[in-house]
């Protein structure tokens, strides 16, 4: 199969199509990612033939304005919804390739997610919520990895707390420990700090990044605030469902100044 060349990729592969070998440090690839929903006159190509390489060991942040495509194109990265057309790859594994059951194991065992909402089970503590994944996979318990993750997530003294018990920062911070349990492969995170005000969001984002670089883990983060793309390694920008900016290093200021200078294009879109 033949590719479209790639335009934000290109750079950070060295080729388009990829070759086995890339997939060393390409953790998710998708080509030519298309995703419509609805039919006829109601369609809405929600995302428009999109090419993406996220390196392995590195945290990406996705923004763009409101409606760009940024959910979609993570729940397909993701395995958590079939796409019109294109490709996804985790690692050596064709995910558009795969059946519903497989789907299901893959997520459960080769990904992590965390969702604005925490997403914790009310009656369970906060250890029982870390571990469910493993008990979910029947997978044993790596206690030293479980211990490291704790500590790192300064949760140590809180194991026992029901989430009602804890703050919000704290709740995310046990639903970043349960979505790294499992060494996946990838996190997913969909504005992991929506829900914090911005000290608890700046300790979450800390420990994304701490995850990142002292664990290894490969982060992709949704958001659509500047200061928390920027503690990401790079920022991809999604406008009207295509790939339409790649800032490595990001800082605040360039996230913003990208972000505005996409408005008109959205506003003319939306029009
Ligand atoms: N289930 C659905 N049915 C129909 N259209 C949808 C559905 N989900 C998303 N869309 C449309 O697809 C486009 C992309 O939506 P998506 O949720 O990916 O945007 P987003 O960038 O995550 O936006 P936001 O920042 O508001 O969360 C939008 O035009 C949206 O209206
Ligand atoms: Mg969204």
């Amino acid at each position: 199969m033949t590719h479209p060349p790639s335009t934000a990729t290109s750079s950070r592969t060295g080729s388009p199509t990829g070759t086995p070998a890339d997939a060393d440090r390409t953790a998710v690839r998708a080509r030519a990612l298309t995703k419509v929903y609805g039919q006829g006159e109601a369609a809405v190509r929600a995302l428009d033939a999109v090419d993406v390489d996220v390196e392995r060991g590195a945290f990406t942040a996705i923004m763009g304005p409101s409606g760009s495509g940024k959910s979609t194109l993570m729940h397909l990265l993701a395995g958590l919804d079939t796409a019109a057309s294109g490709t996804v790859h985790l690692g050596l594994t064709e995910l558009t390739g795969l059946d519903d059951r497989s789907l299901t194991h893959l997520r459960r065992d080769r990904v992590g997610f965390v969702f604005q909402s925490f997403n914790l089970l009310p009656m369970f503590t906060a250890e029982q919520n870390v571990l469910l994944p493993l008990e979910l996979a029947g997978a044993p318990v790596d206690h030293a990895w479980v211990d490291t993750l704790v500590d790192v997530l300064g949760l140590r003294d809180r194991l026992s707390h029901r989430p009602a018990e804890l703050s919000g920062g704290q709740q995310q911070r046990v639903a970043i420990a349960r979505a790294l349990v499992h060494r996946p492969e990838v996190v997913f995170a969909d504005e992991p700090t929506g829900n914090l005000d911005s000290r608890a969001g700046a300790q979450v984002l800390s420990f994304l990044r701490r995850s990142v670089r002292e664990l290894g883990s490969t982060v992709i983060m949704v958001t659509h605030d500047p200061t928390a793309a920027a503690y990401a390694d790079r920022v991809l920008l999604l406008a009207d469902g295509r790939i339409a900016g790649d800032i490595s290093d990001p800082t605040p200021d360039a996230v913003l100044t990208s972000l505005d200078a996409l408005r008109p294009l959205d506003d003319a879109a939306v029009r």
